[in-house]
């Protein structure tokens, strides 16, 4: 357990090196995904122990269907295959698994599996894992303001009583607070369209750790770091 007494409430993860891992192996890069899995049942692990109560993790943009077909549908598939393994063990240890993204657009087999792991893990109250699958930032917002127009409508609500409060209701991540902690792996500085909304005071940690190395110690040292810094939201230190 580390020593820091400041533990982020929520941690969001950009999951990112799976396919460098693999490469500079001499393997295929699906290798590093499956790896990858790997370390997120340690992200989990080290979550329940600090008593993190909410990991949010990208596992999917809207850009990575960009890729070649036999590595998005590897990585559907992997996902499923997970899905299948974890679910029980999950909700033994009081994870509840949440999805954000949109995920009407997926595969009837993908939506399927997200809508079993959502049931079998419902009650479990220790910690909230989102998974961020098909998620775009950009689409989030603009869909959100999209209902909140049409909710403005029904209800004669007026543009001037509507603010960042009133946006957030509409978010995909309406129901959970803004992450505390972002983490990168990988070396890469940038949020890729994740959580751009949510991330406006978010504390960032950049590792070059690839995710498939990115372990218990890691994990400790980026909450430790947390624990150091000195959130001030626009304020002075008092
Ligand atoms: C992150 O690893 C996983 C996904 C985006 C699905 P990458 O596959 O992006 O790995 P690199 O960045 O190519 O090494
Ligand atoms: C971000 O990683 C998406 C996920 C981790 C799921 P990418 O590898 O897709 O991002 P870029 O292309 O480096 O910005
Ligand atoms: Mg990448």
């Amino acid at each position: 357990m580390s020593e820091c007494t400041k533990i982020p409430r929520h941690i969001a993860i950009i999951m990112d090196g799976n396919g460098r891992w693999a490469q500079s192996r001499g393997l295929d890069r699906l290798r590093g995904h499956m790896q990858g899995v790997e370390s997120v049942r340690t992200a989990v692990e080290s979550s329940l122990r600090h008593g993190v109560r909410y990991l949010t993790l990208y596992v999917f943009s809207t850009e990575n269907w960009g890729r070649p077909a036999d590595e998005v549908n590897g990585l559907m598939a992997l996902l499923c295959e997970s899905i299948v393994k974890e679910a029980a063990k999950l909700a033994e240890q009081g994870v509840s698994v949440r999805v954000i993204g949109d995920r009407d657009s997926m595969s009837e087999k993908v939506q399927e599996h997200l809508a079993m792991i959502e049931r079998e893990t419902a009650s479990g109250e220790k910690l909230t894992l989102i998974l961020a699958l098909n998620y775009s930032s950009r689409h989030e917002i603009a869909r959100a303001i999209g209902l909140m127009i049409e909710a403005e409508k029904q209800e004669n609500i007026t543009v001037a009583e509507l603010g960042p409060e009133s946006l957030r209701a509409y978010l995909y991540t309406a129901d959970f607070p803004d992450p505390d902690l972002i983490i990168r792996t990988s070396g890469e500085c940038r949020l890729s369209n994740f959580l751009l909304w949510q991330a406006a005071y978010s504390e960032f940690y950049f590792t070059e750790v690839l995710w498939p190395d990115f372990g218990a110690e890691d994990f400790d040292k980026a909450v430790a770091e947390y624990g150091a810094r000195d959130r001030r939201y626009g304020l002075i230190t008092k």
